[in-house]
């Protein structure tokens, strides 16, 4: 019920309808491909493996980065993005917000490119 609704909510103004999930969405986290996310501010990158969080890369790196419900729904692991194409798992960001690629959650987001920027 919950994509059908968000699909007719498509055809209103974006920003205009928000689902408040209490689950993350279903995600195959057991990729074959895996990719670095530089730091930008730290001069450095990480390595994230196929089937890994961007999240649990960092923390192994020792970058702690904030975080809650590890699923994609509260927005406390928000981070910018520098370059790169995120591949956005999150039920938070609108389409014209994933289009943007200006911010991902790194909890639960990936990397569609081999080399993702974020602002850490
Ligand atoms: S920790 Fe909740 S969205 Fe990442």
């Amino acid at each position: 019920m919950l994509a059908a609704t968000e699909r007719e909510a498509r055809r209103r103004p974006d920003g205009s309808f928000h689902v408040e999930r209490f689950q993350g969405a279903a995600t195959d986290r057991g990729e074959a491909m895996g990719f670095d996310v530089v730091l930008h501010r730290q001069g450095r990158s990480v390595r994230v493996e196929p089937g890994q969080a961007i999240i649990e890369a960092l923390e192994e790196a020792g970058v702690t980065v904030p975080s809650s419900c590890r699923e994609g729904i509260c927005g406390t692991c928000e981070t910018d993005v520098l370059a790169g194409v995120p591949d956005h798992r999150d039920t938070l960001l609108s389409d014209a917000e994933r289009a943007a690629n200006t911010c991902m959650f790194v909890c639960v987001s990936r990397s569609l490119t081999e080399r993702l920027v974020l602002d850490l």
